[in-house]
């Protein structure tokens, strides 16, 4: 597949996800959920475990802060909030879509950069770059040299993301860079390491909401239309599942395995906090 289609359908997915998320779950919130201890894993409760990530993450804003670049900033509810606490905040977008819903929501107070972070053009300078949930999309090298061009002297960037582990075997899970990888590119730029927490164990929690879904909704979903189509046009039935075996034992492998779970996400992901300033 090329990247462009990739990149298309990743974008598709993040559209078809918040429109879902608004509608069922009342969240516009794009992000994981940071679930602590007595929350109760339930999607009911899938609003509330976003927010309290939103509050660990502005917890960590250094003090000095007052202008934020939110890359890939989803809906803009994050930016919002940060808007509301005093911050200046601008945010990248290259979704059409998500970009809508950032409008909407901010109404006119950030400026939004319409396109990738990799081909964003400035001469403004910010105190921090933000990257919640987005890094995994974006090129490091590109990024991290985007990151000293766009902030002031001592800037901060702060990175909430989840990375590859160096575990053995085919991850059931996609997304995201190598850890290790990143902590190799990052030291050939001009940036200090601050802070690197680890909140997998905090975020995990969010794949048991994404298993049950798709055990008990998408399986049963799945099922009927495949049987659907075996009584209406057995046929037809019969050519598609030879013609597709490859891409539906695929779907079944990824999808309706209970193999995206937050067990394996924890083994196959790590989920960091990590905050960076700029040294020269
Ligand atoms: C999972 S969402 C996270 C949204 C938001 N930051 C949040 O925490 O809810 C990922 C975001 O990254 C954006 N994105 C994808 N590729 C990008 C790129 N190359 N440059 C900037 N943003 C990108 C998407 O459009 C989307 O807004």
């Amino acid at each position: 597949m090329s990247k462009r289609k990739k990149a298309d359908s990743r974008d598709i997915g993040l559209d078809l996800g918040i429109t879902f998320s608004k509608y069922f779950f009342k969240t516009d919130h794009l992000h994981y959920g940071y679930w602590t201890n007595g929350l109760e894993v339930d999607i009911s409760n899938l609003a509330r475990a976003q927010e309290n990530y939103a509050n660990f993450l502005m917890s960590q804003i250094p003090e000095k802060v007052s202008a934020i670049l939110d890359v890939g900033c989803g809906t803009g509810k994050l930016a919002s909030r940060l808007a509301a606490k005093g911050y200046s905040v601008d945010c990248v977008s290259p979704s059409k879509l998500l970009t809508r819903h950032a409008r909407e929501l901010l109404g006119g107070k950030s400026h939004i950069y319409e396109s990738k972070y990799e081909e964003v053009v400035t001469e403004k300078k910010y105190d921090m770059i933000l990257f919640s949930e987005s890094f995994q999309y974006v090129d490091m090298e590109k990024a991290f040299r985007q990151n000293r061009a766009f902030l002031n002297d001592n800037g901060y960037m702060l990175i909430s993301d989840f990375f590859k582990t160096d575990a053995k075997g085919e991850s059931p899970l996609g997304g995201g860079h190598f850890l290790a990888e990143f902590y190799k590119t990052i030291e050939k730029h001009p940036f200090r390491l601050l802070k690197d927490i680890d909140i997998t164990k905090e975020t995990a929690p969010n794949l048991k909401l994404v298993d049950d879904f798709l055990t008990q909704v998408g399986v049963p979903t799945w099922t009927a239309c495949l049987d659907y189509l075996d009584i209406k046009f057995p046929l037809l039935s019969k050519v598609i599942k030879w013609k597709f075996r490859k891409k539906i034992d695929k779907i079944n492998r990824k999808y309706f395995s209970g193999s995206r779970n937050a067990d394996n996400f924890a083994v196959y992901k790590s989920y960091r906090f990590l905050l960076y300033q700029k040294t020269n």
